[in-house]
């Protein structure tokens, strides 16, 4: 049995959790309004407000969990990628506290995190989880890709994005829209009432299992910027349909390399993650290729989509199992490759 306490700071939320092996006890996240009025995370802001919030964070989630810190057999922590200033918070608060504690600490990799948040279980009920090998879709605001799973730790990158990932795409029709930022929750909602249909917008054409969302965005901005100047009231007369559009184009360009990478290497366990998975259309339209495919779907509960720390703990636990620890001058870093 291991009580683990994860920590998660890579972006812009600060998020600390509490699992007892895969069973999360509690998982408490501080958002960051403060980059609001900036249309987008400002990187010195986020670790800012990272320091301000990782103590209370963490005694909240020690707290709501009922553990006190020497209870605790080990402390995971995000390493990278991410920004910086933010990961430094995370990983120096962990490693103080670790070696205070005179714990082992497991430093996971943010995005491994998310594709093994389908392990995570809830006390007093077992689900299904995936087998191995399964495909993740994981699309966030900086990643977009398909993965073969073979093992906890062991990856295959089937397909990447060559340029925007899916979130960002969609942040940024938010941003020429005047939209808040993030606009992927805001598109979504508006969405719900548009015709997707309404509006022509270029489709990618790139070969393999490969992504590309700047051809879609520049279409998208030359929709509007061309349209703006007949009728200046064209976005207000039109958000809804506009919204639809673009997250039909995501969702249908994410989608069609998903099935095929499916098909090619006969997997049917299929599951989603990152902020991305949130996205209502992309969750339905995943349950109908489900119906349609004979897939065995898997879709993160909605607090496990965006960053949060109970699926650091997740990737601590398995690195735990492994004896997988970090030493003390483990240092964050920014980008996958490091
Ligand atoms: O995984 P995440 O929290 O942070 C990164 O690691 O990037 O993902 C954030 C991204 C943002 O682009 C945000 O707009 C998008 O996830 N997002 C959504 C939805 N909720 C969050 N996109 C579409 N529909 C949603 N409901
Ligand atoms: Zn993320």
């Amino acid at each position: 049995m291991a009580l683990i306490l994860a920590i998660e700071s890579s972006c812009d939320d600060t998020s600390a959790a509490v699992l007892e092996n895969d069973c999360v006890l509690s998982n408490m996240i501080a958002g960051q309004k403060v980059h609001e009025m900036y249309g987008g995370v400002v990187p010195e802001l986020a670790s800012r407000a990272h320091q301000e919030n990782i103590v209370p964070v963490v005694d909240a989630a020690l707290r709501s969990a009922g553990v006190k810190t020497t209870d605790l057999d080990a402390i995971a922590f995000t390493g990278g990628p991410g920004l910086l200033g933010s990961l430094l918070v995370g990983v120096s608060f962990a490693k103080s506290m670790a070696w205070a504690l005179g714990c082992p600490m497991m430093a996971v990799n943010h995005l491994e995190a998310h594709v093994l948040a389908h392990f995570l279980q809830q006390p007093g009920q077992r689900k299904e989880v995936p087998a191995f090998p399964y495909l993740c879709l994981l699309v966030s605001g900086g990643h977009t890709q398909i993965l073969k799973v073979c093992g906890p730790f062991q990856f295959e990158t089937l397909g990447t994005t060559i340029d925007d990932a899916a979130g960002e795409t969609i942040d940024k029709a938010a941003k020429i829209m005047g939209l808040p930022y993030p606009g992927g929750p805001v598109i979504d909602r508006l969405a719900k009432t548009g015709n997707p249909k309404a509006f022509r917008l270029a489709k990618p054409r790139i070969p393999d299992l490969n992504y590309s969302f700047s051809g879609l965005k520049t279409s998208f901005l030359y929709l509007v910027r061309d349209h703006l100047a007949e009728n200046p009231d064209f976005i207000a007369e039109n958000q809804a349909d506009l919204c639809a559009c673009i997250q039909q184009a995501v969702i249908d360009t994410l989608l069609d390399k998903l099935i095929k990478a499916a098909e090619q290497h006969r997997i049917k366990d299929i599951a989603i993650g990152g902020g991305v998975s949130a996205n209502s259309l992309l969750r339905s339209r995943i349950e109908a290729c489900g119906r349609e495919y004979g897939w065995r779907t898997f879709l993160p509960p909605f607090s496990y989509t965006t960053d949060n720390a109970a699926m650091v703990g997740m990737a601590g636990y398995f690195k735990w199992l492994q004896k997988d620890f970090c030493p003390l001058d483990t240092v964050p870093y920014t980008r996958q490759g490091r």
